[in-house]
């Protein structure tokens, strides 16, 4: 099976939406959080987490945003959750996410999109590693 390093954002947390979003989750078959932290993120992590996206447009905002309350950051163990969880998130702009997804359901802002997934596996263990250090 797979892990995926998932956050909630700090829309999802300030619009009470952890129930909601973490119960999606857990309602699959299989499917296991195995590690789960609220705590707001510091800019070091957060530069870490989206090195990818450094220098482009949306960043300074988006890492400010991120920053601006408390994120849930969470693993998910199980089979193929790395998929499964982008899945249920939908696409990144949440107006082009289909009703039924988190973002198709919630947002209507792409850089307030409610949640984050792990896309590859080499992504999810490099993920884990920056908000789980301890984890094995
Ligand atoms: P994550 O799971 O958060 O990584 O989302 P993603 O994989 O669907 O998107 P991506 O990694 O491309 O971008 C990371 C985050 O940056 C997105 O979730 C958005 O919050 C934000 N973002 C991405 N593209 C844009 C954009 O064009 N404009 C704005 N304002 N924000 C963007
Ligand atoms: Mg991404």
């Amino acid at each position: 099976s797979q892990r995926t390093l998932v956050l909630l954002k700090p829309d999802a947390v300030r619009r009470g939406l952890i129930g909601e979003i973490v119960g999606r989750i857990e309602s699959k078959a299989d499917w296991r959080i195995t590690a789960m932290e609220l705590r707001t993120l510091d800019r070091s992590t957060l530069e870490q987490h989206y090195a990818e996206h450094q220098g482009r447009p949306f960043y300074e905002p988006l890492v400010e945003f991120m920053a601006s309350g408390p994120s849930v950051a969470l693993v998910v163990e199980g089979e193929r959750v790395i998929e499964g969880v982008r899945t249920l998130a939908g696409p990144t702009d949440p107006i082009q996410a289909a009703p039924g997804t988190i973002r198709g359901d919630y947002g209507t802002i792409v850089r307030e999109n409610l949640i984050h997934a792990s896309d590859s596996t080499e992504s999810a263990e490099r993920e884990m590693k920056i908000f789980f250090p301890g984890l094995v």
